[in-house]
This record gives structure tokens, C-alpha cells and sequence, in this order.
């Protein structure tokens, strides 16, 4: 299908949409889950400044030149590349790019739609009143006994993954446009409410103070590398979910405005969602360094505590769903719209065999936290682990490299003028900061990590 007609047919209804939609990608497990674990696993503060940093100098950027890019070449991001290589008169081999994003969206979505599951079966359990006066120990032992059961994760990956594929099936606009529009500015009041509590427990000071008081002695090459990838992730960048959602977007509206409003509202839930973790780790001596499951452990035991923690519980649980719905859908996307564009095949048939695909794969996950836990992939990584170190850490960073690449050095001045409308000042420093700064930060924690 030709650019201009694919642009035409999906256009978001307007500049408020489109943020919110972007922001309900951006926003999801990774802010919520992963920020708080990976910080614990890391060390703290050290890690948050160095993952700031990336988000303001690499991730911004790099998250205006994918819509850009996006907008621009009008289609699905393989596609979306070759018409921009053909406009730049460029190797069409940029497609390339576009199939590493689509690869790493299949690949993330395999863990996603499991930790989803997590969300799911938390939000029942509290519905229940399983969390009521609930206590360290046990909330611990509710969520291994969780993930100890193959049967109970592969269920509620099943079930996400079917409500993903129905839905990405009829298409994203009416239904989930609207539901986000709602859920969001609810997930963040929630968060609000869960910070309140956070402040009047005895751990508020030592997790401010483990979050944002920096020990570089704690940082290590490695945790720089887990800080950039997850910069990407959490700003869902270097996939082309970005190229996407840009793709749909009018000329009329601004990509810079739409950029800063998506990176300040992704960090935020994610500061606010890790003091509450961490105040919840100190005051109950919990380990912040437990993983994956740190969030499952901590928030039971602050609703079981808290007045009308039942209710708040089971609405935070819904909520976390919410968003790891918007983001689990928009993961999925370039992949549905290359099938789509490139191969021809409905919107149906393609979320239907790219559904079933990641169903399987995500097997291999929920295996990985019980009956492959002791199986490795890749140097001492369950299957789990090796998925998530793969994307995050090299897919995602190798994407967001070559797209800062192609924008700064094979788009014309005149070309992104047309994207971006900046004054002529910032105009300059975005672009060295797109064609320098960003590429070579990519690079240098790269060959650092190598050797
Ligand atoms: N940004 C999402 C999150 O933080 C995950 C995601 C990554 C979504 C890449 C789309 C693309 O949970």
C-alpha cells in the first residue's frame, strides 16, 4: 500500500490522542515492575542519575527522530525506511532496521504478556481479600508460590494474549483511544495516593535517599549498559512502536511538544513508583535487590495494612493491567502493520498468526520461574532473562543508534525543519546532539561492555 494511502486511512483524531496513546505505551510494567527492580539490583541512586541522563540526552532525542521518522516515511518501520532511504537516495538495507524493531517487539512481548499475567492474578487475589493484614513473609511466599506453578502463569498469559490479539485485531483507535484517555490520569492518582502512604512510613527517608543520593562506587559497566536499555524501554524506543505511532500522526501537530510531555510523564510514574517500592523495602527489611518479583512482594503488605487497602489494592492491580495493556498492544503493532503493508494480509490473520507466535514463545518464559529455572541460556540467564538482556540491552540499544544515525546524518537540515519546528538555536543543538552525542554514547557503553 502506498505511504500517502496508509497515512491517510490511520490518522489519530488529534494531537491530545496521539500523546495519550504514546504516553500509554511509554507507560507500563517497565516504570512500574522493572524500574524499581533493576534500581535495586543496581545499586540505587547512581544508576537513576546515570538512567536520567540517558533519558534526557539519548532517549529524547533519539524518541523525536522516530516519530519523525516515522511521519515521514507513512508506513509500517521496514517500509516506513525504504521510502526514506528511496527519498535520500540511500541502500534500501535500512529495512533492516525496521525488522530488528519488529524482531525485538515479538521478543519483548513474550515476557510482557507474563508479567501482565502476574498483574492479572494479583488483581484477583486481592479482589478476594487475600492481602488483608498480609505480612512480609507471607506475601514473599504467595508470590513464589505463584510463580512456582506453570499451569497458573501459562492461564493468565493466555488470557492477556487473547485480549491482546482480539483487540489489536479490531484495529487500536475506538477502543483503546478511549480507555486510555481515562485509565491513565488514574493510574497516576493512584500512585499519588500509594506516595501519601509511602510518606508516613519509617522507610520514606532511607528509600529517598537510596534512590537519589548517588554511590558511584556502586556502578559498574554493566548496570551503565541496563541503565541505557532500559532509557529505551521505558520510553519505548528503538522498536519502531515510535515509527508507528508516528506514522499515523498529522503534519499539523508537533513531535517536539509531544516528545516532552511523553519522557515527563514515563519518568515521573517511575520515580513515583519506585520511592513507594523502596519505602515499603525499608520499613519492612525487605531485600531491594529481590528481582523480578520485588513489586509482588511489597505493594501486597502496604494494602494489607492501609484503610480501604482492598479497594485501593484491586484497583491499583486493574490499573497496572491497563497499562501493561496499552504498551503490550503498541509492541505489537509494527509487526501487525508490516503484515499488513508489506505481505498484504488483514488486520485480522495478522494479529492472529503474530498472537499465536508469541503464545509460544512466551512459554518459554513462564518455564523459566519454575520448571527451566535452573536451565541457562546465555551465560547463567533463564530463558526469561536471555529474552529481556537481548532486547533491552542490545536490540533496542542498536535500533535507537541507527535511527539517530539515519536522522543525523542522511536527513537533510531541510527535511527535519519540516519535521521539527524549532527555532534556529535549538534547532542546532538537537541536531549535533542527534548526530555526536547520542551515537557515540550508544557506542562507548557498548565496546565498554564488550571488553
Ligand atoms: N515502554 C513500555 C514499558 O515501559 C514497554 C515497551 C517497550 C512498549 C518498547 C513498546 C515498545 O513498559
Amino acid at each position: 500500500m502506498p505511504a500517502s494511502e496508509l497515512s491517510k486511512k490511520n490518522i489519530w483524531s488529534n494531537q491530545t490522542i496521539f500523546i495519550l496513546a504514546a504516553v500509554g505505551s511509554a507507560v507500563g510494567l517497565g516504570n512500574i515492575w522493572k524500574f524499581p527492580y533493576i534500581t535495586g539490583e543496581n545499586g540505587g541512586g547512581a544508576f537513576v542519575l546515570v538512567y536520567l541522563a540517558c533519558v534526557l540526552l539519548i532517549g529524547l532525542p533519539v524518541l523525536m527522530a522516530e516519530i519523525s521518522l516515522g511521519r515521514r516515511g507513512g508506513a509500517s518501520p521496514p517500509e516506513a525506511m525504504k521510502n526514506l532511504a528511496l527519498e535520500n537516495k540511500t541502500s534500501k538495507l535500512w529495512w533492516l532496521l525496521g525488522l530488528n524493531g519488529i524482531l525485538a517487539g515479538i521478543l519483548i512481548l513474550s515476557f510482557y504478556t507474563v508479567i501482565a499475567g502476574w498483574a492479572v492474578s494479583y488483581f484477583y487475589d486481592s479482589f478476594i481479600g487475600e492481602f488483608k493484614n498480609i505480612s512480609t513473609t507471607q506475601a514473599t511466599e504467595h508470590f513464589s508460590s505463584l510463580v512456582s506453578n506453570p499451569m497458573q502463569l501459562l492461564f493468565w498469559h493466555t488470557v492477556i494474549m487473547l485480549v491482546t490479539i482480539i483487540v489489536v485485531s479490531k484495529g487500536l483507535k475506538s477502543g483503546i483511544e478511549k480507555v486510555i484517555t481515562y485509565m491513565m490520569p488514574a493510574l497516576l492518582v493512584l500512585l499519588l495516593i500509594l506516595f501519601g502512604y509511602a510518606m508516613s512510613i519509617t522507610g520514606f527517608g532511607q528509600s529517598l535517599s537510596f534512590l537519589f543520593a548517588p554511590d558511584f562506587s556502586k556502578l559498574t559497566g554493566q548496570s551503565v549498559l541496563i541503565a541505557m536499555g532500559h532509557a529505551f524501554f521505558t520510553l519505548s524506543i528503538g522498536l519502531g512502536t515510535m515509527m508507528v505511532y508516528g506514522s499515523y500522526l498529522s503534519k499539523k501537530h508537533s513531535i517536539v511538544k509531544a516528545s516532552i510531555w511523553i519522557s515527563f510523564a514515563d519518568t515521573l510514574v517511575a520515580l513515583v513508583a519506585g520511592v513507594i517500592v523502596f519505602s515499603i523495602v525499608f520499613s519492612n527489611g525487605l531485600e531491594p535487590s529481590s528481582g523480578p518479583g520485588l513489586l509482588f512482594k511489597t505493594l501486597p503488605v502496604a494494602f494489607g495494612q492501609m484503610t480501604g487497602g482492598w479497594f485501593f489494592g484491586t484497583l491499583f492491580f486493574g490499573l497496572v493491567v491497563i497499562a501493561a495493556f496499552s504498551s503490550a498492544i503498541s509492541l505489537i503493532e509494527p509487526a501487525i502493520s508490516w503484515f499488513i503493508d508489506r505481505w498484504q494480509m488483514s488486520r485480522k490473520k495478522a494479529s492472529w498468526a503474530l498472537g499465536v507466535l508469541i503464545w509460544l514463545t512466551g512459554i518459554g518464559t513462564v518455564l523459566s520461574f519454575n520448571q527451566w529455572d535452573e536451565v541457562y541460556f546465555l551465560d547463567g540467564k533463564t530463558f526469561f532473562e536471555t529474552l529481556d538482556f537481548i532486547t533491552t540491552n542490545i536490540m533496542l540499544p542498536l535500533g535507537a543508534l541507527f535511527i539517530a544515525i539515519f536522522f543525523g546524518w542522511i536527513l537533510t537540515k531541510q527535511q527535519i525543519t519540516e519535521e521539527l519546528n524549532l527555532p534556529d538555536k535549538m534547532l542546532k543543538i538537537f541536531i549535533s546532539t542527534v548526530k555526536f552525542i547520542a551515537p557515540t554514547a550508544v557506542l562507548i557503553v557498548f565496546v565498554a561492555n564488550l571488553i
